[in-house]
């Protein structure tokens, strides 16, 4: 199946980042959210990235519009209908995704693909919120989405073998490398990184070294871009101690559970970059 209308259910950070990257390679691209605030956001979000890549000179003014001319947004999930590929976005909480899932299921035609760029709930359990499960499969994005070259492709046990293949190809197609892995707490990329980043957290809470000691640990010591604290900024310290919550309850190995000091800063509201505070001041 040729894949040529994409939409994207949910503009926060990943839903934009994954709208720029689609739009910018040729595809047309409608966005739904169930806000009009959010849709203007998410606009803006993407004009300004292409905007500073004018400025870079790696885009030109044509390019940009051109980008911008490919997205077509809305607040009605009907506008989806003629979509080939379908990819939610929105918070990473279960029952909303299921809903919105299936809301995207009834909207399109039998044979559009949906997606679900969560970061950590089983894809096989989502599949289960739509009539035809074997049209559907996980799209992990990472952030920020116009930079991060991979994209973790998760089958469902329900996934159809041509459906992984059509979601490879397409994620060529935008200049990503999709690598495939299995159905399971975490898939790979957040098994491993979200626990470092705990762990930093408990460095922090021992006392070892200061957030900025630790991040340039990190950084000089292992090559990391940025530090595991900053990037918790980044990720976000909510969406970290929901994955260690999901990686906790999943394994019911004690080696996950959250550090108590990252409990502590969701708890404060420092969710990092998002709230202005979180092991750094942003404001
Ligand atoms: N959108 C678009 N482009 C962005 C961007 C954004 N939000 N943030 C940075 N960039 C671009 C910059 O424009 C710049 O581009 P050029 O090289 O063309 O000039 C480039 O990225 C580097 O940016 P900066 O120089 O401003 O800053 P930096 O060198 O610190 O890089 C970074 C920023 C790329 C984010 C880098 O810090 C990095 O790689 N960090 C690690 C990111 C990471 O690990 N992401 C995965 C998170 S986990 C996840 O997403 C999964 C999950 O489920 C939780």
């Amino acid at each position: 199946m040729k894949i040529k209308n994409i939409g994207v259910y949910g503009g926060g950070v990943m839903g934009s980042g994954i709208v720029q990257v689609f739009a910018s390679s040729g595809y047309r691209v409608s966005l739904v959210s169930i806000s009009d605030s959010e849709l203007e956001a998410s606009v803006k979000t993407v004009t300004k990235n292409l905007e500073r890549l004018v400025s870079k000179e790696k885009l030109d003014e044509a390019g940009k519009q051109e980008t911008l001319a490919n997205i077509a947004t809305s607040t009605d999930v009907s506008s989806l209908k003629d979509c080939d590929l379908v990819i939610e976005a929105v918070i990473e909480n279960k029952d909303i995704k299921k809903k919105v899932l299936s809301s995207i299921a009834a909207a399109v035609g039998d044979n559009c693909i949906i997606a679900s760029n969560t970061s950590t709930i089983s894809q096989s359990e989502l599949a289960g919120a739509i009539h035809n499960p074997e049209r559907f499969i996980g799209m992990h994005f990472m952030n920020p989405v116009p930079v991060m070259s991979l994209i973790e492709v998760i089958a469902a046990l329900q996934t159809d073998e041509q459906v992984i293949n059509d979601v490879l190809e397409v994620s060529a197609a935008i200049g990503k490398t999709a690598v495939c892995v299995k159905d399971y707490p975490g898939f790979v990329l957040n098994r491993i990184l979200i626990p470092m980043i705990n762990e930093a957290v408990c460095c922090l809470a021992d006392g070892l070294a200061e957030a900025a000691e630790i991040d340039e640990i990190m950084k000089l010591g292992a090559n990391h871009p940025i530090g595991p604290l900053a990037l918790a900024d980044l990720v976000g310290l909510d969406v970290c101690m929901m994955i260690m919550n999901v990686l906790y309850a999943d394994f019911g190995d004690s080696k996950y559970r959250p550090s108590p000091l990252l409990r502590k800063m969701v708890a404060a509201g420092r969710l990092g970059r998002k709230s202005g505070r979180g092991f750094y001041d942003y404001k």
